[in-house]
C-alpha cells in the first residue's frame, strides 16, 4: 500500500515531494537539520543553536509553536510547517537522546564577574551556569552559542515579535540592556 502510494505521489507531478512517514525515517529527517544546527544536532556557527541534548518537552513545544503561529521565526516556521505533529514529536525525542554538547567559548574575567551578577535572578530556572534547569520547559544555556542566547533574549524582550513563555518574557524584559550580551556570553564560556 504504502510503495503505491508512494508511487502515486511520485508520478502526481514534480512540485510534489512525498513526505516521509513518521517512524520510518526520523533519523534521515533529523539529517535535514544539520546542514544548519550542525553535525548531530550541535551547531558550529554562533546565531545557529545547538538542539541536541535539549529536553524533549522542550523541543517539542517549540516547534508546535512555530507550526501554529503563536510563537514567530524567520527561519523555521515555513520548515516545520511542512511536518506532522508525530514527525515533530519524533525529532523532538531523537535531538533529545543526543547528548548535551557546550561549545564552551571564552570571555574575560570582567565579563563573567558581571555575567553572574547579572544572571543571580536566572539561576532558580537555569541553575547558577545554565546547565541545571529546573523542569523539562526550560532549555540548557551553558555553551549554548553566546550569539544565539542575545538574538534570543532580544526576542522576549521585544513586544512586537511574538513569543509564548509569559514568565521568560518578564524576566528578559526586567534585564537592563546593557546586561543582555554580558549575561549571553557568561552562558555561553559555562562547561557545566
Ligand atoms: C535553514 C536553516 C535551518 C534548518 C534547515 C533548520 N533550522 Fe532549526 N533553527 C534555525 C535558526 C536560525 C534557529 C534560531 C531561531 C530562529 O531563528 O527562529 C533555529 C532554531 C531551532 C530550535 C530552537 C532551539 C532552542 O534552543 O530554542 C529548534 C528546536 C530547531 N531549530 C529545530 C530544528 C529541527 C528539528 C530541524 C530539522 C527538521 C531544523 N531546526 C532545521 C535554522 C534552521
Ligand atoms: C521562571 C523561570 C525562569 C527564569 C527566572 C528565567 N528563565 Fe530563561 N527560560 C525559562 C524557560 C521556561 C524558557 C523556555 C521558554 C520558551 O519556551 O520560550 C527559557 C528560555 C530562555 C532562553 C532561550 C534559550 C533558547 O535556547 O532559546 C534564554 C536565553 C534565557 N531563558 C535566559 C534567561 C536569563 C538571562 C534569565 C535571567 C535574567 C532567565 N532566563 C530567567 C525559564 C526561566
Amino acid at each position: 500500500m504504502r510503495n503505491k502510494l508512494q508511487m502515486a505521489f511520485a508520478l502526481s507531478g514534480l512540485f510534489f515531494v512525498a513526505p516521509v512517514h513518521a517512524g520510518d525515517n526520523i533519523e534521515g529527517l533529523a539529517r535535514t537539520c544539520y546542514g544548519c544546527h550542525g553535525t548531530n544536532g550541535v551547531s558550529v556557527g554562533q546565531s545557529m543553536p545547538s538542539i541536541a541534548g535539549l529536553s524533549a518537552d522542550y523541543l517539542k513545544t517549540v516547534m508546535m509553536e512555530w507550526k501554529s503561529g503563536a510563537r514567530a521565526s524567520a527561519n523555521m516556521t515555513r520548515l516545520i510547517s511542512g511536518y506532522t505533529d508525530e514527525e515533530i514529536a519524533g525529532l523532538a525525542t531523537y535531538f533529545a537522546k543526543l547528548p548535551w554538547t557546550p561549545v564552551v567559548q571564552k570571555a574575560s574575567k570582567d565579563i563573567l564577574a558581571k555575567g553572574k551578577e547579572a544572571t543571580e535572578r536566572c539561576e532558580s530556572c537555569h541553575g547558577a551556569t545554565g546547565g541545571e534547569p529546573d523542569d523539562k520547559d526550560t532549555p540548557m544555556l551553558n555553551g549554548q552559542w553566546a550569539k544565539y542566547l542575545e538574538l534570543e533574549l532580544m526576542k522576549y524582550r521585544d513586544e512586537g515579535f511574538q513569543m509564548v513563555h509569559k514568565k521568560m518574557i518578564k524576566n528578559a524584559r526586567k534585564m537592563e540592556a546593557g546586561d543582555i550580551p554580558t549575561a549571553a556570553q557568561y552562558f555561553g564560556a559555562q562547561s557545566k
